[in-house]
């Protein structure tokens, strides 16, 4: 596949892994990107996760022919694109890695190395010429792990963005980007904001026509749109006005009563979105929370504590630091509700969220006698 005539795509689908860093449903597979630019000095930009090891090999040597590449540049250590280097530097002993410091100090961590393998390390803003292409590198610490950096090809401007932009989703999928690329940045690299925003700002002073990330499709057309999008999640800005409403329920009462509301606030003319915690992972919901400016946590009273797929949501969501959203509460119990209380004390210990005080409570099933309730946690959540 290529990416320019001289910029070739060696990367590999996987259909068949699970879960993405053992933990994320990947319906549609996800893709581990590698490319090779052909040149006096040809370099292979990043390698692939080890399930993909055959695949990648046979398209590397089939890009590559006789030709000994001189530099393999190593983005990122992480397994899903560094499992391949042991083999690589076997294979290709005379070739040069090209890391960042840190990438370097960690690759030992990784691989047994023998000593006798290449590796320099590059500064930020350096250049490298292989020939009619020129790579210019830019640390990206942090954007998820220490030693990542980027890579910018100068003759055809193109930014091999490491993590950054990419998305689940095998390439044959085909999948619209907008959606696993938001499950993929917020859960994954969601963390992250100020060094996002640190490297957004290094790519605003290049001139980029093509944007190659490690997973999903090569970004060409439009490119503002997804910088745009970079941006809102790494300030923790809403894209949309709209709610997320997120439940978990036992017995399917909660799950009935906060259907009911989702409904009634659609009348009122709100967009919503309903997400169910005891059947989707919570990864979902997360991404939905980034997208939308407010959310309502619909959730059961548990053994005197809360229902644990709410807990879960909850954990995930303090770890990604989301903040600036306003949050509605409704919970339930048979006998002694407790679910509100621990929603608000898990949310109130994170920063600039906004729960509302009046939160509603059904006991069991919702009754015609709580339909005020609901209506004043309404009026409540209406944007501000
Ligand atoms: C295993 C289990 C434990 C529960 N623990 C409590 C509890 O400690 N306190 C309480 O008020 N309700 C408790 N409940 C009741 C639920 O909070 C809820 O009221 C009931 O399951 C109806 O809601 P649902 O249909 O959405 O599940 C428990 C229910 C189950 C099944
Ligand atoms: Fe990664
Ligand atoms: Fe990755």
């Amino acid at each position: 596949m290529e990416v320019t005539s001289t910029v070739k795509y060696v990367g590999a689908d996987d259909l068949t892994l699970d879960l993405f860093e053992s933990q994320y449903p990947i319906p549609h597979g996800v893709s581990y990107n590698s490319y090779v630019i052909l040149d006096e000095d040809t370099t292979v930009m990043d390698t692939v996760d080890q399930r993909a090891s055959e695949a990648w090999q046979k398209n590397l040597k089939e890009v590559l022919g006789e030709t000994k590449p001189a530099y393999l540049v190593v983005s990122h250590l992480e397994p899903d694109h560094a499992a391949n280097i042991g083999w690589f530097l076997k294979e290709y002993p005379d070739t040069t890695v090209l890391c960042s410091a840190k990438a370097k100090a960690m690759l030992p961590q990784f691989f047994e190395l023998d000593g006798t393998e290449k590796v320099r390390t590059v500064a930020e803003g350096e250049e490298i010429s292989i020939g009619s292409h020129t790579l210019q590198f830019f640390m990206a610490p942090m954007v998820h792990w220490p030693e990542v950096m980027v890579t910018y090809e100068k003759s055809e401007k193109i930014l091999f963005s490491a993590d950054g932009f990419g998305t689940f989703g095998a390439l044959s999928e085909n999948l619209p980007w907008i959606e696993e690329a938001r499950r993929y940045y917020t859960n994954i690299v969601g963390k992250y904001a100020s060094p996002v925003q640190q490297l957004l700002k290094k790519a605003a002073t290049l001139d980029i026509a093509c944007i190659a990330p490690l997973h999903g499709p090569v970004l060409r057309e439009d490119l503002g749109y997804y910088i745009e999008k970079y941006q809102k999640w790494s300030t923790y800005t809403p894209e949309e006005s709209g709610i997320l409403l997120a439940y978990a329920s036992i017995h399917g009462n909660t799950k009935k009563a906060a259907l009911a509301f989702a409904k009634e606030l659609e009348e009122a003319g709100e967009k919503v979105e309903t997400i169910d915690l005891t059947r989707v992972h919570a990864s979902y919901g997360i991404e939905k929370a980034f997208q939308y400016d407010r959310m309502i946590l619909a959730a059961c009273t548990y053994d005197g504590g809360l229902f644990p797929p709410m807990e879960d949501f909850l954990n995930h969501l303090k770890a990604k630091a989301l903040t600036g959203r306003k949050v509605g509460l409704i919970e339930n119990g048979s006998w002694g509700p407790m679910a509100a209380k621990k929603m608000r004390e898990q949310i109130e210990t994170m920063k600039g969220m906004e729960v509302i005080e009046t939160q509603v409570t059904i006991r069991s099933t919702r009754k015609d006698a709580d339909a005020d309730a609901f209506h004043i946690l309404a009026e409540a959540m209406k944007a501000d």
